[in-house]
């Protein structure tokens, strides 16, 4: 049976780690893989999390089920995280949460409620996006269509562009993904004016939103990051989110993230509740606990929520700081508009206004790793590469 399959094609990214691990340059720069990564280069557990653990270690009692929509104290105390505490919509019973498998199994069971309430909906998807988005929900069958929004020669977002697009071309009752922030792979995101004008848009033509938060307090910080998604869930009557532990609890391998759809009535969330959970059981029947037990730990014990807060602004400062030197190390050297992008982007990605060539150059004249498309992840500069980096950019331009 098996000799009918054919080999998958090379994945971009896993390719570009392995040649970045075989590379014994001892000044190599690895902006490849987005993950986050402190002054060392390492990818430590948080210290809340390694808390919370050793808790949790204790106090846990069984090993049984938890249940369809997994661990609810941790839907609840993550949704106050994003929506606010004293969210109107928290307390009106119109939402539907549930625990999934990471972001990206939010974003394929936010996909497949879409997909049992309206078939016939598009998605519409931000040019460029996340290299897994169209294959995470395109794998549910449903139509996907682009929607402009960076332009990479003025490293600038498409503004009116995007929003002719989706008057013209998007008919009521198709989806809208939309980045809550730290757009992947550009890292420009919405200014609030923007959000506003986006939110009326899709209230008068009838479209609902799908906000994918995969780095909540990465951005501007816990708080300014849900700017989007608050307003959203006060200006529109429905809309989904698929929101991820991954980055912001440094919870990767745990595979922890919440889906929420949010609805016009309590009746109707009871309903969105049911088919997720539908959902959930015919592709893996029920959630994994560990890492949704940890972030649950942590958010309800007030040392711990104020020690990973801290820990997380860290790890947002020193990402800003990155941008910042690397700005200043590239607009003396003459490169003014990238420079000013690169500042003003969020998070841990941007988008260098590279070819593949360039990118190409870079890796193999000198040892700087990043995706063909010009997509960076800041984290993995340090200090005292930003100089060399600056540099190399420049000579490959
Ligand atoms: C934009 C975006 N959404 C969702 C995810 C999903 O992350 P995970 O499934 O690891 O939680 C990622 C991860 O890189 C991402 O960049």
């Amino acid at each position: 049976m098996f000799e009918t399959l054919s080999p998958t094609p090379p994945d971009a990214i896993i390719g570009l780690i392995k040649l970045a691990a075989a590379d014994t340059n001892p000044d190599k720069i690895d902006l490849g893989v987005g993950i986050y990564q402190d002054a060392q280069g390492a990818t430590p557990v948080m210290s809340a999390v390694k808390k919370a653990e050793r808790l949790w270690l204790e106090e846990e009692v069984s090993k049984k089920y938890i249940g369809i929509l997994g661990n609810p104290d941790f839907n609840r105390l993550f949704s106050e995280i994003l929506f606010g505490t004293d969210s109107d919509v928290l307390s009106s019973g119109r939402l539907a949460m549930a625990q999934a498998a990471g972001g990206s199994g939010a974003l394929r069971l936010g996909a497949e409620l879409v997909k049992l309430a309206n078939p016939d909906a598009t998605i519409w998807m931000s040019t460029p996006t996340w290299a897994n988005h169209q294959p995470l929900i395109g794998s549910t069958g449903l139509r996907i269509q682009p929607y402009p929004y960076y332009n990479k020669d003025t490293q600038d977002i498409e503004f009116e562009a995007m929003c002719t697009t989706l008057r013209n071309d998007a008919k009521a009752g198709d989806v809208v993904l939309l980045h809550g922030c730290c757009h992947n792979p550009t890292g420009a995101d919405l200014s609030r004016e923007q959000w506003r004008v986006v939110a009326d848009l899709l209230l008068e033509k009838n479209l609902t939103p799908f906000v994918d938060l995969a780095y909540s307090g990465l951005g501007d910080g816990l708080v300014e990051d849900s700017y989007g998604l608050r307003l959203l869930a006060d200006k529109v009557p429905e809309l989904i989110l698929a929101a991820s532990c991954s980055k912001n609890f440094g919870l990767y391998r745990e595979r922890t993230g919440l889906v929420v759809a949010m609805a016009r009535t309590p009746e109707a969330a009871e309903i969105c509740s049911g088919q997720i959970g539908l959902t959930m059981r015919r592709m893996i029947s029920m959630p994994p606990d560990h890492g949704a037990a940890l972030v649950a730990k942590i958010l309800s014990t007030p040392e711990l929520k104020t020690e990973w807060m801290a820990e997380l602004e860290e790890m947002r400062l020193r990402m800003g700081g990155l941008r910042t030197s690397l700005a200043e190390a590239l607009s003396v050297q003459g490169a003014e508009q990238m420079a000013a992008a690169i500042a003003r982007q969020k998070g841990m990605f941007s988008l260098l206004p590279l070819s593949s060539e360039q990118a190409v150059r870079l890796r193999t004249e000198h040892s700087v790793y990043l995706l063909n498309s010009g997509r960076i992840n800041i984290g993995g500069a340090r200090d005292e590469t930003i100089g060399r980096l600056a540099d190399c950019i420049l000579a490959v331009l």
